[in-house]
């Protein structure tokens, strides 16, 4: 797509019919559109060149790469004249050495070649081009009018702006524009007088920009530098990983020097991300070197003792004779465990192995359980598999996009930036989302239709759009008669089509206007290609997964799934959810999601662990706190994941933690869940492991190892120890095995190994004999199951009613530069855009209430009370507020109830009823949160002062 041979070719690729042209006397041959500059880099050679760059559009500004071409006056630019069939064109010539060489003689005289001590010594492309060229110095002197003393803005926390160093050479602004998509640059003034500027010609930090970091890649010289590279120079080695952030999956180059990050560079032949990448995975990856860390394995009896620091072969002992001493006084089944969605697919198989094998229950579970189990049952149901239909790629041929329930540019923020991209070229843009989010309306995107519904109303919404495809004849029948099973198509037609579904009769449900409605849906059904991505504003719901099935029933019905444009996409928030799903951790299935009461899959999976598995499924987490609290479910091991923090109703949660008598938390930082624990596992990072991620379009990315894991282990190691101080042998010398044993395993997985990831990047499962490569799109030619399956999806109302008491409905997400419950995030400097957590409000509420932004607002709910300050504004619509759950203290958990999806379990967080109330001091529960936040953090720093006393 980009580079040639691993060089910028100055230009992106085109995608023409051939064309042969001669360069320097050799022919070539290279698709129409090209450049000839790109067609010199395909010959072999190289132009000289400074404002273009193959990862933008070609732009014209520097005049360095003048090329002659015969039959042509003057002298064109190579990186913006096309080739043409025939065309003879000379690269070189005393000529064009001469005006190369007074153009950059020019550039000189305002940039003068003082390079050493520069941070981009050796790396600057004005200089290299300045070397070939013979030019040291500039004949028009340094006395002039220069921009030597411009100030440098080191506002941004993590890159700085050095005008003095900049060649107004405007990859920057393009990249923020065509990269991007955010806008924030312009060059400003005209020849001398021009300079970039960030927005309103503010500070970095202050501007529109959103730290991705394009700009700073694109820079030809050392004017805009990531601060570590200025301060820490060149690094030593690059390790190809991927973000341990979120689901988009972004592939990095991990620069290291001495065992540190100095930067993180996107890898342009990243297949998820192209190159691109956001300020979480680009600059946020401080916390894994936070003094916060805890690296050494830690103990107690009681929750208010003391933490003792030991050996891991103590920390494993204790926490194996304790599940032991449970099981044996309370039974087999009163233990269990929850995987992590973050950490590598070894380690969550590892995990729900132990949990099965050793322990002998299936008291395995998930995080994906409070966030995307609905996608599974919802997709398996339909279409026979669990996951994500397309490849990111794909958005590239759609027409039509429809977002349902997601934020992708605060979300899937590098997704999101190839989506605006599409959404630019033309493609059509439907957004069903309670709140006006960025996509709605974002420099040269809008929505073509904005669907503000309720909270609570999807499938009410879902159905009326059915209604109409139905109605006015906009079934895709072919596809339909040739694909899925006709007695469940005609049941659904029928339910559709029935008045109670048309958008009139549910205006009052869902308070979209009908037309809206009507128009959006004859858009998805007649526009192109219609696809459909999704979050977790969909599956968050009592009918989470009713609403699932409806979205793949809108997808079959109107053609929209098998091919490439198309399909049906659930963006997933967490790095490895999709992995952690595949991987066997949700208590009824085992990895490749299949069923634990399947007698050969037991049979296989028994063979191979030498143990006899339990036919029943086992507690999901909901079930596990129940239990605790029952005084049935006493022990507990918890790799990566703080249930105290992320999972709904925090006092229940907590109350349930209190019951257990052992809790192993496995993890960085003591997070709130950890301070309810007996046994602490220090866990990784990213950079201390081997391992894969699975990203939200199925595609599997190694993990690599740049750095020694802090406390000794990486997680896998970890869980194997725990696993052979219970008396089952774990033994693998390193991931690799791992992913075998899986391999060996999954039917979708047979193809996959560590040898084959690292030859061929990544792969998308399936990877099996039928698909050795991978499968970018899936169900082709016929659905994973046979025939697509419709059902029929009643709207069935939540339970969780506005009524005088609790009039408004609260709704969550989350914002860019946090990340979840923020453990990680809220470490870095990424706080510095967001520190806390905040209630959004619609002016109207906000009046009734004589709130104004900057107050502190009570919130109740039927669950609990906490208090957040107010932001006043119409992103949110009346009657429904809105907030995030990064920060502990804010306690937006303690609020949600535990209403959750009929079929999976997954909690209602979307809607809580709630009321809001101007106060002045932080909620009783807060109150008690910091007194027991502080209590525990002093007992950590005597186990840290002991630690250290030992060394
Ligand atoms: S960091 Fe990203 S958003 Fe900010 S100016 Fe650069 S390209 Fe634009
Ligand atoms: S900051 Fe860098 S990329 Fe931007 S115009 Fe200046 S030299 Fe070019
Ligand atoms: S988009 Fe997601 S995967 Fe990519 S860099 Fe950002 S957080 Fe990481
Ligand atoms: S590289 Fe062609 S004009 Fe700058």
């Amino acid at each position: 797509m980009f580079a040639i041979n691993g060089k910028d070719a100055g230009t992106p690729a085109a995608q023409g019919e051939p064309v042969t042209l001669s360069i320097d006397g050799a022919e070539v041959t290279v698709p129409a559109g090209t450049s000839i500059m790109r067609a010199a880099a395909a010959a072999g050679g190289a132009i000289p060149k400074l404002c273009a760059t193959d990862t933008l559009k070609a732009f014209g500004s520097c005049r360095v790469c003048l090329v002659e071409v015969e039959g042509q006056r003057g002298y064109p630019a190579s990186c913006t004249t096309l080739v043409a069939p025939g065309m003879k064109v000379k690269t070189e010539s005393e000529k064009l050495r001469q005006l190369r060489k007074g153009v950059v003689e020019l550039y000189v005289s305002d940039h003068p070649l003082n390079c050493k001590g520069c941070p981009a010594d050796a790396h600057c492309e004005l200089q290299s081009v300045a070397a070939d060229l013979g030019v040291t110095t500039s004949p028009y002197g340094f006395d002039g009018a220069n921009h030597q003393s411009a100030p440098c803005d080191a506002s941004n926390p993590y890159f700085q702006f050095d005008p003095s160093l900049c060649i107004a050479c405007s990859r920057c602004v393009r990249a923020c524009d065509e990269v991007q998509g955010t806008f924030a640059l312009t060059i400003e003034g005209r020849g001398f007088e021009s300079r970039v500027v960030a927005s309103q010609d503010e500070p970095f930090l202050e501007s529109e920009c959103v730290s991705c970091g394009a700009c700073v890649e694109s820079c030809p010289t050392a004017a805009l530098i990531e601060k570590p590279l200025a301060i820490m120079g060149r690094p030593e080695k690059a390790v190809t990983t991927t973000c341990a952030y979120c689901g988009v999956g972004c592939s990095f180059e991990a620069e290291v020097k001495d065992e540190q990050v100095v930067r993180m560079v996107p890898s342009r032949d990243g297949k998820a991300n192209r190159g691109h990448a956001c300020v979480k995975g680009r600059f946020a990856y401080g916390y894994a070197t936070h003094a916060d860390r805890i690296t050494t394995p830690m103990i107690r009896r009681q929750i208010t003792d003391p933490w003792q620091p030991v050996s891991w072969d103590e920390a494993f002992k204790y926490a194996a004779s304790e599940f032991r001493r449970i099981q044996a006084q309370y039974g087999r089944e009163s233990v269990g465990g929850i995987t992590s969605s973050r950490c590598t697919n070894e380690e969550a198989f590892l995990v729900q192995k132990l949990v099965r094998a050793a322990l002998g229950t299936n008291n395995v579970d998930t995080c994906a359980r409070v966030c995307h189990s609905p996608t599974g049952y919802g997709l398996k149901h339909t279409l026979g598999e669990s996951a994500g239909t397309q490849a990111f790629d794909s958005v590239m041929k759609s027409d039509v996009i429809f977002v349902i329930g997601a934020n992708p540019t605060d979300g899937h923020p590098v997704f999101a930036s190839r989506m605006k991209r599409r959404l630019r070229e033309g493609a059509k843009l439907i957004v069903a989302d309670p709140r006006a989010i960025d996509l709605v309306r974002s420099p040269h995107v809008q929505a073509d239709f904005h669907l503000p519904l309720r909270p609570g109303t999807n499938v009410a919404l879902i159905n009326s759009i059915a209604h109409v495809v139905v109605t006015e004849g906009l079934v895709n029948e072919a596809y339909v008669a040739e694909r899925c099973e006709p007695a469940p198509f005609q049941k659904w037609r029928d339910f559709v089509s029935q008045p109670k579904n048309s958008p009139e009769a549910l205006v009052e449900v869902t308070g979209v206007p009908a037309e809206l409605v009507r128009g959006a849906a004859r858009l998805y059904a007649t526009g192109g290609n219609g696809a459909i991505y999704y979050g977790l504003g969909v599956t968050e719901h009592s009918q989470g997964s009713t609403m699932v099935l409806g979205i793949a029933n809108l997808a079959m019905a109107t053609g929209n799934i098998g091919r490439e444009g198309v399909g049906v996409n659930p963006l997933r928030g967490q790095n490895n959810v999709q992995g952690s799903c595949d991987m066997g951790s949700f208590p009824h299935e085992l990895a490749g999601y299949r069923h634990v009461s399947d007698v050969s899959t037991r049979a296989l999976f028994g063979a191979e662990w030498g143990v006899q598995l339990e036919p029943e499924p086992g507690l999901r987490i909901p079930n596990m706190f129940e239990a605790a609290l029952d005084g049935s479910f006493k022990a507990l091991y918890v790799q990566g994941e703080d249930m105290a923090q992320s999972d709904p109703n925090t006092q229940h949660v907590t109350a349930a933690l209190s019951a257990l008598e052992c809790l192993v938390v496995q993890d960085l930082f003591l997070n709130e869940t950890a301070k309810y624990a007996h046994v602490f596992f220090p866990g990784s990072s990213f950079l201390e492991k081997d391992g894969t991620f699975t990203n939200a379009e199925r595609r599997i990315s190694r993990v690599r190892k740049v750095m020694q894991p802090l406390a000794g282990l990486a997680d896998w190691e970890a869980t194997a120890g725990f696993a052979r101080a219970l008396g089952y042998e774990m033994s693998y010398s390193h991931p690799s095995e791992i992913m075998d044993e899986i391999a060996r395993l999954t039917p979708t997985f047979t193809g996959v190994s560590y040898e084959k990831l690292d030859r061929l990047g990544s792969i998308q499962w399936p990877c099996n004999d039928a698909a050795p490569a991978g499968t970018p799109t899936m169900h082709i030619g016929e659905f994973v199951r046979g025939k697509g399956r419709f059902y029929v999806t009643e709207y069935v109302p939540t339970s969780e009613r506005v009524n005088a008491r609790f009039p408004l409905i609260l709704t969550t997400g989350r914002v860019l530069t946090q990340y979840n419950v923020g453990a990680q995030t809220r470490r870095t400097a990424n706080s510095q855009w967001y520190e806390e957590d905040v209630l959004e409000i619609h002016p109207q509420d906000a009046e009734d209430r004589g709130i104004g932004t900057g107050d502190w607002v009570g919130i109740t709910s039927r669950a609990g009370e906490t208090v957040l300050r107010a932001v006043v504004t119409e992103r949110v619509q009346p009657g429904v507020v809105y907030t995030t759950f990064h920060f502990p203290d804010s306690g937006a958990n303690v609020i949600t109830t535990e209403n959750s999806d009929w079929a999976t379990n997954c909690p209602e967080y979307k809607v809580t009823a709630v009321q809001a109330v101007k106060v002045q001091r932080p909620s009783d529960w807060q109150r008690r949160f910091h007194e027991r936040n502080e209590q525990q953090l002093e007992l950590l720093r005597g186990a840290k002062a002991a630690a250290r006393s030992r060394q």
